[in-house]
């Protein structure tokens, strides 16, 4: 005769012994996982510490440029990003130039007081690269041609560059780049 007690107990499904074992390669498993886990992180953190910019890197970010010992009609070569920079003392006479120019004549039109910070209409700071191909126009340097036009000169496929460094002649597209720049004091500026 099958008495119904409601529930019947169906015994042990693995041997005793068997899931002992169970139990150790689930451990197994488990202590390999977390030593995996482990090792990711371990190397997640160099990996991430080295995707973050190091010192070098932001340092060469901005570029400080000391102005006071720059003289009247004077331009001085730093480096801005790997880049040749020129930051350039404009004469009273460059300025008048400058300005003097029909700006919807030009190929890149735009005024020396667009290219420069309120204020500091002398201060003509500029990417020193050719917007044709990229070469280093001439007029920074100390007895160097300026071209016809008085800013300065590529001698690579003779583009001529007026005083607010806008293109005026020869194969280049666009204006000498203004880059993003502040002054922090009178005398000191600091791009990018
Ligand atoms: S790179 Fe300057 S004119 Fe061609």
């Amino acid at each position: 005769m099958v008495t119904n007690t409601g529930s019947v107990d169906p015994g042990p499904l693995v041997p005793a012994a068997d899931e002992e074992g169970v139990r150790r390669r689930d451990f197994i498993n488990i202590a390999a996982v977390s030593a995996a886990g482990v090792g990711g992180l371990a190397v997640l953190v160099p990996l991430i510490s080295q995707m973050a910019p190091s010192k070098d890197v932001l340092a060469e970010a901005t570029t400080e440029v000391d102005l006071s010992a720059i003289q009247p009609g004077q331009t001085i070569k730093a480096v801005f990003r790997k880049q040749p920079l020129f930051v350039r003392n404009l004469t009273p006479e460059e300025i008048a130039a400058a300005q003097a120019v029909d700006v919807s004549s030009l190929r890149d039109p735009e005024t020396l007081e667009e290219r420069t910070k309120e204020g500091h209409l002398n201060w003509l700071v500029t990417m020193g690269v050719c917007t044709h191909l990229g070469c280093v126009p001439l007029g920074a340097g100390e007895g160097e041609t300026r071209g016809e036009f008085g800013g300065f000169f590529c001698p690579c496929h003779g583009s001529s560059y007026d005083t607010a460094a806008r293109i005026r002649n020869g194969p280049a597209p666009l204006n000498l780049v203004v880059p993003d720049y502040e002054f922090t004091s009178d005398t000191t500026i600091v791009v990018g």
